[in-house]
């Protein structure tokens, strides 16, 4: 890997704005974006026997066992590709145990980026939410506009983006959250997640300018 490259985590309720941040951070900083539930909603779309016990707990707002995500995403971590660019890890990990799994293998990130943002604001944000299968875009309705008609014919809806899948998801979250922010203490910035995607991204923006600096100064002292 280059000694320069970023490695990031990020994480937040369900809808927090997780992967739209990734969308940002990687178009400015290059990073491979490695997400969780991307890659398990592929093994499901895949059809695989992995992908149809996923998405029997996905469905119920659970989280799916780490037999099944932690090599997943180990393995995605270690191509060519995240170790020379650098990676934005975004849902992983969801558990003390997968935070664990994660350090033994040597992973180690340089910040952990937690989204907050008020609980009645995600219900209306997962209803609305859409995705173009073509550019994998996430959009929302009112939030996030398709840019044309033509896109917004093809927007699809996933599986578990209703009202009552989000509040199960939600759940799991609040069961979880605290015992991995535990484990990140030191290197974890809190950001406000409940305003304007462009206002979320400056303040992730200025955390990450000030983490390149200090990788540059380190760098250059050796
Ligand atoms: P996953 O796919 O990770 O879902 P999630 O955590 O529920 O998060 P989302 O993808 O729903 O939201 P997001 O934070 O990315 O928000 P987005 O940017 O799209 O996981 C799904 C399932 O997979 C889990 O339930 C679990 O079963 C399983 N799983 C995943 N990881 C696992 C793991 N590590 N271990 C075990 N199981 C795992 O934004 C949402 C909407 O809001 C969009 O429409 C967007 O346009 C809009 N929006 C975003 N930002 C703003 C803003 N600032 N203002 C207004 N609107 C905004």
């Amino acid at each position: 890997a280059k000694p320069n490259s970023l490695k990031i985590m990020i994480s937040g309720a369900p809808a927090s704005g997780k992967g739209t941040q990734c969308e940002l951070i990687t178009k400015k900083y290059d990073l491979v974006h490695v997400a969780a539930g991307d890659l398990l909603r592929a093994e499901v779309a895949a059809g695989s026997e992995n992908g149809r016990q996923a998405k029997e707990f996905m469905e119920k707002g659970k989280l799916v066992p780490n037999e099944i995500v932690v090599m997943m995403v180990r393995d995605r971590l270690l191509q060519p590709d995240s170790q020379e660019k650098g990676w934005l890890l975004d849902g992983y990990p969801r558990s003390q145990s997968q935070a664990t799994a994660l350090k033994e293998l040597g992973f180690e990130p340089d910040l952990f980026i937690l989204l907050e943002v008020p609980e009645e604001i995600l219900v209306e944000r997962v209803v609305g939410r859409r995705l173009d299968p073509v550019t994998g875009r996430i959009y929302h309705l009112k939030y996030s506009p398709p840019e044309n008609e033509e896109i917004a014919d093809r927007l699809t809806q996933r599986f578990d983006d209703t009202e009552e899948k989000v509040k199960l998801r939600l759940r799991t979250h609040h069961q979880n959250v605290e015992a991995v922010l535990s484990m990140y203490e030191d290197i974890t910035i809190k950001v406000n997640g409940g305003v304007s995607k462009e206002e979320v991204f400056a303040q992730i923006d200025s955390a990450l300018e000030n983490l390149v600096k200090q990788k540059k100064a380190t760098a250059g002292s050796v």
